[in-house]
């Protein structure tokens, strides 16, 4: 496995790392658009740069666009297999655990071409029956909501976005609102200049408010920790449990960096 860092803070990867990773033996690149945890949703152009390299060295493309339904405008999630000429080269794997709140459940679904199904399918009939029937069930009534539901959706993601973006400015962070997700990822050196897996430690110790490191997402956490100034908050939650954490923050957040810092 390779690995082709996207960098802070707009999250762009350079085509030279993703061409300097490709090797002969190359045969599946895995794309996540949009983007946990950066909240990245990739435009058209750098998906057209993406294509022109697998066709160039012929190597597939697996998608996993479980955000694709949270993308808040101008922003556009663009599904890769609609990029002319990739519909052959992409599996799309989604699932209803973002869009129908439905985390926990682990039920998902696959699309590509049918000869690429077939290495699929072997795995999946022992999977059918893993998973609960009922919830099986759940899923087929929510894939079969109207459009109604989508909209609102994006609504009430998009006011706690918002919510969750003015809270973390306020108090000093670092941040842009994410193109889609529910994600914010947030730089806290200015209110702690310390690795990311500490931050967090201490956010929730002594503020009382969770956040991940973004150290966790590279594949080595602990030498990325180190320089990572980086922690991701969810906003997948109701107003009233973001609105508690701001609470939080306007109680806790300056008495407990007075004690860090002395
Ligand atoms: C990018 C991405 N893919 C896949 C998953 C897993 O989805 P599921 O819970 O349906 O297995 C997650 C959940 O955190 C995710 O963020």
């Amino acid at each position: 496995l390779k690995t082709v860092d996207l960098k802070a803070p707009n999250w762009n990867f350079d085509v030279a790392d993703l061409k300097a990773a490709i090797t002969p033996k190359t045969k599946l690149l895995l794309l996540n658009s949009p983007n946990n945890p950066t909240g990245k949703v990739f435009k058209r152009d750098e998906l057209l740069e993406i294509a022109k390299l697998a066709k160039e060295h012929n190597f597939y493309v697996m998608t996993d666009e479980v955000y694709e339904e949270l993308v808040y405008p101008p922003a556009r999630h663009m599904p890769f297999s609609t990029i002319p000429g990739m519909k052959e080269r992409t599996i799309l794997v989604s699932s209803t655990s973002k869009t129908f709140s439905m985390t926990g459940w682990k039920i998902g679904y696959a699309l590509a071409p049918a000869a690429l199904t077939k290495a699929i399918r072997i795995p999946h009939q022992f999977t059918t029956f893993c998973s609960a029937t009922p919830l099986q069930y759940g899923m087929v009534h929510a894939l079969r909501l109207s459009y109604d539901y989508y909209h609102v959706l994006r609504e009430e993601y998009s006011e706690r976005r918002t919510a969750l973006y003015n809270l973390l400015i306020e108090h000093g962070f670092e941040c842009k609102q994410p193109e889609g997700t529910y994600f914010i990822v947030a730089n806290h050196k200015n209110l702690l200049d310390i690795p990311d897996t500490e931050f967090a430690n201490w956010l929730i110790k002594e503020v009382g408010v969770a956040c991940i490191p973004v150290s966790a997402f590279y594949e080595n956490p602990e030498e990325k920790a180190l320089e990572s100034r980086y922690v991701r908050f969810g906003f997948c939650k109701d107003l009233q449990t973001i609105a508690a954490a701001a609470e939080k923050f306007k109680a806790n957040l300056k008495p407990a960096l007075a004690k860090a810092k002395k």
